[in-house]
């Protein structure tokens, strides 16, 4: 099949977000600590009605009735989720009721886990799944979704939550660039959540921002030798790249990244640009790995290259960052909101012909750097713009969410710190708020299970 890519995208945000800026207030740090030093204007968050189950359902219910998609052309089904509230049985399973009133069970997948990486390994058993001998001509179905809550410290500003649906098939408007993927992983206890009965992850914030900019350090170094491969240049430099997106804890790393990824190329032989960038001729001995071992060093570097890269920041990355600034990080959907965003904000005709370019990371850690072109042919033109227009309702969801003072913020953390997998249990947030089409949690019996209804 040709021109394999997302056809569709379904997003769904929280009802409820707070402001980070009366956050710093209520958490008495300095002024401007979240919405200057991280990045992050508003923060979304779910009540104890909806869970994992409840956004899949919602995300992918909305994603069939809006896009007019008959379940029975759907031959695959994956979620990428480190939302888990069972050990042995899938979300993808609970999905399976949108699919089997329609008689088709014939759908492969379960759910992929690895913190904000499982959606993009979904992702990927998708595409190879079309490109292999097993594709039976239908489409799959990829599903991110995540609840991201920290306990109360400061890595609890850097929470938020959604759920977005992507239709992988051929003939998409948004195409994968083939032989094209890097990817490096390896064994690091940054974030992870060995305490089964709690939303929380144990997290080492630092080594978590330090492994993000390691990995994106590997990640770009291989992806540009495959590029340099598969195109037979001799250079690469983010001068190849028409936009960049990235997973996105919150807006500042990816300033960061894009920073990073500058100072990469400069360190590339073939990137020094004769002299314009004096303040980086200091570090020109040096190889990334040790710019991130000293922190005060990493620091200085930091200023510097997000400065030289301010422009090329505004113009390929900007504006992927402002639905991640507004709703926060949503772990696993946190890079597909990032290139929802730059859809949403940037024009077809500057979008037509482009590349973008991916970068996945989940802690643990494993991550990967990959890339697509907008509309390689004109004939997926029209397809563009129904996907744009249809991106258009996010808005109207920003638009109509709720904003809760931080004391109820806290108190609603605590009903989910309740709900957290117990038997016997009923929400105390009513549906009242939601928005129709949402799915919710109506109760957990007795034997924990859960059961749902749609508004
Ligand atoms: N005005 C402007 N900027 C300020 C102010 C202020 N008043 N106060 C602090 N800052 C800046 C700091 O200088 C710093 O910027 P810099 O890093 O560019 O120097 C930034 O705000 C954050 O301040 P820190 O003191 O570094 O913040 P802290 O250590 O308390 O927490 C952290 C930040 C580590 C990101 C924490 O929120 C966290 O652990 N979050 C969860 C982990 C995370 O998101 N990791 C990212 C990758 S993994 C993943 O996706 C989960």
């Amino acid at each position: 099949p040709n021109n394999v890519g997302i056809c569709n995208i379904e997003v769904y945000i929280p009802k409820y977000f707070v402001s980070q800026e009366k956050l710093e207030i209520f958490d008495g740090v300095s002024t401007g600590k979240y919405t200057i030093g991280l990045g992050q204007k508003n923060m979304g968050f779910f009540g104890d009605l909806e869970d994992i189950n409840s956004l899949c359902l919602t995300v992918v219910h909305n994603l069939l009735e809006n896009h007019k998609i008959d379940p029975k052309t759907i031959g695959r089904l994956e979620v990428g989720t480190e939302t888990i509230i069972d050990k042995s049985k899938s979300v993808k399973t609970v999905l399976m009721q949108l699919f089997e009133r329609y008689g088709n069970t014939d759908i492969e997948g379960v759910d992929t886990k690895n913190a904000c990486y499982g959606g993009t390994s979904a992702l990927f058993n998708a595409i190879n799944w079309i490109e292999s001998s097993y594709w039976d001509g239908r489409l799959a179905i990829v599903v991110t979704a995540d609840i991201a809550v920290y306990a109360a410290g400061n890595a609890r500003c850097t929470g938020g939550g959604g759920a977005i649906a992507l239709v992988v098939g051929p003939n998409a408007p948004l195409v994968f660039d083939r032989g094209l993927r890097a990817t490096h992983m390896a064994h690091v206890y940054d974030f992870y959540k060995p305490n089964l009965s709690s939303e929380y992850p144990v997290i080492n914030g630092k080594l978590s921002v330090s492994s993000y900019l390691s990995a994106l350090d590997n990640c770009y170094s291989q992806y540009r030798k495959k590029f340099m491969k598969k195109f037979s240049s001799e250079f690469f430099s983010l001068a190849d790249i028409d936009f960049m997106v990235f997973h996105t804890p919150y807006c500042k790393l990816v300033q960061k990244s894009v920073a990073r990824c500058m100072l990469q190329d400069f360190l590339n032989v073939n990137g020094r640009a004769n002299g314009k960038y004096p303040l980086f001729e200091k570090y020109s001995h040096l190889s990334l790995n040790e710019s991130l071992e000293d922190f005060d060093l990493l620091k200085e570097i930091e200023r510097v290259s997000v400065a030289y890269s301010l422009d090329i920041f505004h113009k390929k990355t900007q504006l992927s960052t402002k639905l991640a600034s507004l709703v926060g990080n949503m772990y696993t959907s946190s890079l597909y909101g990032s290139l929802v965003s730059l859809l949403m904000n940037v024009g077809e005709n500057d979008l037509i012909g482009k590349r973008v370019l991916l970068f996945s990371y989940g802690s643990g850690l494993a991550s990967s750097m990959f890339s697509l072109t907008v509309c390689p042919s004109e004939n997926l033109r029209s397809s563009l713009v129904t996907m744009l227009d249809s991106l258009q309702s996010i808005n109207v969801l920003l638009d109509q969410r709720l904003e809760i003072e931080p004391e109820k913020f806290v108190n609603i953390l605590e009903l989910r710190e309740k709900s957290s997998n117990v038997p016997n249990f009923s929400p105390t947030c009513s549906p009242i708020d939601l928005v129709p089409g949402t799915y919710y949690l109506t109760k957990i019996n007795s034997e924990f299970k859960r059961y749902y209804e749609r508004k």
